[in-house]
């Protein structure tokens, strides 16, 4: 058993009893615009405190950590991971660029887009070719969970159960924030729209894999990306699965596809709740 754990943070401990409490006696839609209007406060403060953060130090940080920051406060709107994932998502594709490890980078759930375009920024600055960025997602929001997902009756220590439809990120919203507002390089960015159960079985790839980022919670949506695509990915490759400790039928699908392989990579944690790991052969 390896010592990979969700750490919430003191907000989350503090808002988790009331909001547990609330979500009981108020009807569903209100209940969920309240969850949605305190999420939207919470997130803007963390982005502020972050830039205060960085910016109390920033006379002692390399410039490599200047832009890391700069980067996770500019996409810190646009994702559901917060900080810590998108700084994981940075070093992630640091390390593939500076080991010229051949392939291209892949997300298995994007949402917003918030992590796909840090690692398309990253992979800008680098002093490595423009890497192809495939991104894999309904935008339609999440599927129903399956049995796989619940251990004692829950997906995962949430707040709240996450149901059908959410997690939605729109692909209008994702193409408007890579190529309008970032300018990233739309022949280099494939996005493919639809359940992982259809689009990832039949997807072939004309080139290996640098990075595989694995961000769709469940069971099926973590075990389908892993099955299909890590024939594909190179030696040295990373496999980064940002719901290892957060959903039960993440960490699941993971260990059972862990415990198949000959090579045992060794999970590392990405400070939130995450794990990654490098493929050894
Ligand atoms: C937690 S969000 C991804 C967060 C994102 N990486 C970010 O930076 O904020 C999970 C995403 O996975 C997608 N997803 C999960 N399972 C899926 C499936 N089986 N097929 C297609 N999309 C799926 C959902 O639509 C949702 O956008």
């Amino acid at each position: 058993m390896n010592k990979i754990t969700y750490n919430p943070g003191v907000v989350n401990k503090i808002v988790k009893k009331p909001l547990i409490f609330l979500k009981k006696i108020l009807p569903d839609i209100f209940f969920k615009s309240l969850l949605s209007f305190i999420h939207t406060v919470y997130k803007f403060i963390k982005r502020y405190i972050y830039l205060i953060s960085f910016l109390s130090k920033y006379f002692f940080l390399s410039k490599e950590k200047k832009i890391k920051c700069m980067f996770v406060f500019k996409l810190f709107p646009f994702t559901m991971g917060g900080s810590k994932a998108l700084e994981n998502a940075f070093d992630m594709i640091r390390y593939v660029d500076e080991n010229k490890i051949e392939g291209g980078i892949v997300e298995c759930g994007v949402a917003e887009g918030g992590t796909s375009a840090i690692m398309a920024l990253t992979n800008r600055i680098s002093n490595f070719p423009t890497r192809n960025l495939y991104l894999f997602d309904s935008f339609e929001g999440l599927p129903s969970p399956t049995s796989e997902d619940f251990l004692n009756g829950k997906t995962g220590d949430f707040i709240r159960p996450l149901d059908k439809g959410d997690c939605l990120g729109k692909i209008e919203d994702v193409k408007y924030l890579l190529f309008e507002k970032l300018k990233l390089n739309v022949s280099k960015i494939k996005l493919v729209k639809g359940w992982f159960q259809d689009t990832i079985p039949i997807f072939k790839f004309s080139e290996k894999i640098a990075v595989l980022r694995l961000d769709g919670d469940w069971y099926d949506s973590t075990k389908i990306p892993l099955e299909n695509f890590f024939g594909n990915i190179s030696v040295g490759g990373v496999i980064i699965i940002d719901d290892y400790a957060t959903c039960y039928g993440s960490r699941k699908a993971v260990d059972e596809f862990i415990s198949n392989i000959s090579s045992k990579p060794e999970l590392k944690p990405d400070g939130r709740g995450g794990a990654w790991f490098i493929k050894k052969a």
